[in-house]
């Protein structure tokens, strides 16, 4: 096991202290820590939240002001005007790195600001961000923030159409956008996408594009903007606004369990107060290091953790825009030598794939800048956490298995690397403010004492909370305060074992977990019964040796189709289009019949179990209309 470090932030005693100190008294705790921010108008309120199922509201710093982008950039100048802010590593190894300092920063994120209100972009208005892992992505987010516009990000590689919902749902006056992303030495076509999206749009979207690769792209006048030709007539010099700390400051979709995607929506005090305090302590986060966050910023772990977090923080934070296998798979590693790396936050999945290409690529380089690891998205198998360890921690590094959501802001469980003795795999404590509880999952009783497993809900609010769902407070009430009253329920499981701490056992709704993307099965079942071919679909998680889990669709055709390898594939590409390449279907199986009770519900666990290979566990299948439909379903199971 690798030491603690021993001159940490937090260690044993401090966590015990801190811990119980923001239980007893949380109004206090975060009334002290929130002071870790520079508030233009002070807060007098600290917390005001409730859970009850008629009554859920989050409100924290109430009525604090400050503004984002200030305490990510211009606090800083002083001190700091001359460090990295953002080191941009491109896809292409050659083309060289970009150290942006702080001032440098300040300038680019003001001119940005400007340009956003020279097209009309006003305080309260949403934007959406559809850009490559660029510094141009960190400056448009801050840039948003400035002038306190609503960012929502989304994934440069999700489709059109599902572009063109998220425009719509936040009903955004403006996407900016690149002509094109490169990745992997591959370049994706973003304009390309924006003018798909774009065409049935209902409201009128303008369209502002940073050159990226300067490829050729389909213009539409009147409707899109060169960045450049705004930039170069607009002054550098931003205010930055006093928001409330209330105002929202992003909105991020994510699948759940039901229908569309949500707007998860985060506001401007509590989180940059959860995520500067995550990012410091749990990282172990000192003056001068270099943070390097594999995500993208089109996720949340981006957001908080290469953007908000690190530079709240003064701190100097990698932005990488390629994959973690081009030119070969020493690329993490490599970028890790080059920029001597003092953090090292990655997902299982990279791991895993990186973990079979042998330990060749890594041992070429010198890694002993490393000081600590982290993981996120899902949870970490043991022989991929002894890899990590052994092969990149060299067994010095604390592996951090960091336990959250798009919902929580920031890290609600994880082991702080100078106070815990790791256990592979386990995000072992709650951190500072967060009360999990562990409910029997029919009856919803709480299940006291230790060795235990069931749902894993939280008790009280904590500032890094998502406030409401875009447009649909009820939503919001119904997704998360519903099943278990007076709770958030975060849709996962979860043990504590004999030493009380945690160990996250996966989601126990329809949500899967591919490569460390959260998807909703609904989503792509939808999106396959949008075939003109199919009549019905299910779709499950199976387990992936890389991914973690594979998606794996049952799919009944219509009456006059005929079952086809091509057919297959043509599904599997309609799924790809719909949604994404993140979406695209594993496994199709054929299926003439889908098990369903005799109300007409799917029984998904059935499915699971198939599609698992695990029949001894099939359970109850006597409610069921036609149970013969499972015989058929397990005599014509995918080899997976
Ligand atoms: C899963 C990503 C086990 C979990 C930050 C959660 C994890 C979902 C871990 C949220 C972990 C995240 N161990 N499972 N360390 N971290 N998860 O919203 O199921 O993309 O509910 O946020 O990922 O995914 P999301």
């Amino acid at each position: 096991m690798p030491p603690l470090l021993n001159d940490a932030h937090i260690d044993a005693a401090k966590y015990d202290e801190m811990y119980a100190a923001s239980m007893a008294d949380p109004d206090a705790f975060w009334g002290e820590h929130g002071k870790r921010l520079d508030w233009i108008k002070p807060y007098t309120k600290v917390k005001n939240t409730s859970f009850a199922h008629d009554d859920v509201h989050v409100k924290w710093f109430e009525d604090g002001t400050l503004n984002v982008s200030a305490n990510c950039i211009d606090r800083h100048l002083a001190k700091r005007g001359d460090q990295t802010a953002i080191l941009f590593e491109p896809d292409e190894p050659g083309d060289g790195a970009q150290h942006i300092t702080y001032n440098e920063l300040h300038e680019k994120v003001s001119r940005f600001a400007n340009v956003l209100k020279e097209l009309g972009v006003k305080r309260g208005d949403r934007v959406v961000l559809y850009l490559p892992m660029i510094p141009e992505a960190a400056y448009a987010m801050l840039a948003c923030t400035r002038i306190g516009a609503v960012h929502s990000i989304v994934f440069a590689g999700f489709s059109a159409d599902a572009l063109s919902a998220r425009i719509n749902g936040s009903g955004a006056k403006l996407v900016i956008t690149a002509d094109g992303a490169p990745r992997g030495g591959r370049v994706t076509e973003l304009k390309d996408n924006v003018n798909k999206a774009l065409l049935h749009n209902v409201i009128d979207t303008k369209c502002l594009v940073v050159k990226r690769t300067g490829d050729q792209v389909a213009w539409v006048g009147g409707r899109d903007i060169w960045y450049d030709d705004v930039a170069s007539r607009v002054s550098a010099d931003c205010p930055p606004e006093e928001m409330n700390a209330e105002d929202p400051l992003f909105i991020l979709y994510t699948s759940g369990s039901t229908g569309q995607p949500k707007g998860v929506v985060h506001t401007t005090g509590g989180y940059l107060v959860y995520a500067s305090m995550t990012h410091e302590y749990t990282f172990d986060y000192k003056e001068g290091d270099v943070f390097w966050c594999t995500a993208d910023v089109g996720w949340v772990t981006g957001h908080s953790y290469i953007v908000y977090g690190p530079l709240a923080n003064g701190g100097t934070t990698l932005m990488f825009e390629g994959v973690p296998t081009y030119p070969d798979a020493g690329r993490f590693w490599e970028v890790c030598e080059k920029h001597k790396v003092n953090q090292f936050y990655t997902a299982p999945t990279a791991i895993r794939a990186l973990m079979g290409k042998g330990t060749s690529f890594v041992e070429k380089y010198d890694l002993s800048s490393l000081k600590l690891l982290g993981t996120v998205g899902e949870n970490i198998n043991p022989e991929a956490w002894n890899w990590y360890n052994e092969n990149v921690g060299k067994g010095k590094c604390p592996i951090v298995d960091t336990w959250w959501q798009t919902e929580t802001g920031g890290h609600m469980m994880t082991p702080l690397p100078g106070a815990h003795a790791l256990k592979p795999g386990s995000a072992q404590k709650p951190f500072f403010g967060v009360k999990p509880l562990v409910l029997e999952p029919t009856s919803g009783e709480v299940i006291e004492g230790n060795d235990v497993e069931g749902v894993l809900v939280i008790a009280d609010s904590w500032p890094g909370q998502m406030r409401t769902v875009w447009g649909d407070h009820d939503r919001f009430v119904a997704t998360y305060f519903s099943d278990y009253k007076g709770y958030y329920f975060s849709g996962d499981g979860c043990k504590r074992d004999a030493d009380g701490e945690y160990w996250i056992t996966g989601r126990v709704d329809d949500v899967i977990n591919v490569s460390g993307h959260r998807m909703g099965t609904p989503e792509i079942e939808s999106a396959l019964v949008a075939h003109e071919t199919v009549s019905e679909a299910a779709v499950v998680g199976y387990p992936h040796p890389v991914k973690g889990q594979g998606i794996y669709c049952y799919v009944t055709l219509m009456n006059d189709e005929t079952p086809s390898d091509e057919l297959k594939a043509k599904l599997q590409a309609w799924v790809r289009q719909e949604i994404g390449p993140i979406a695209k279907p594993d496994v199709i199986q054929w299926a003439p019949g889908l098990p369903k009770t005799r109300s007409g519900k799917i029984m998904r666990r059935i499915l699971r179990k198939i599609a698992e290979n695990d029949y001894g566990a099939l359970g109850d299948t006597s409610t069921l209309a036609d149970p013969s439909v499972v015989d058929d379903l397990i005599a014509n199971r995918a080899d997976v």
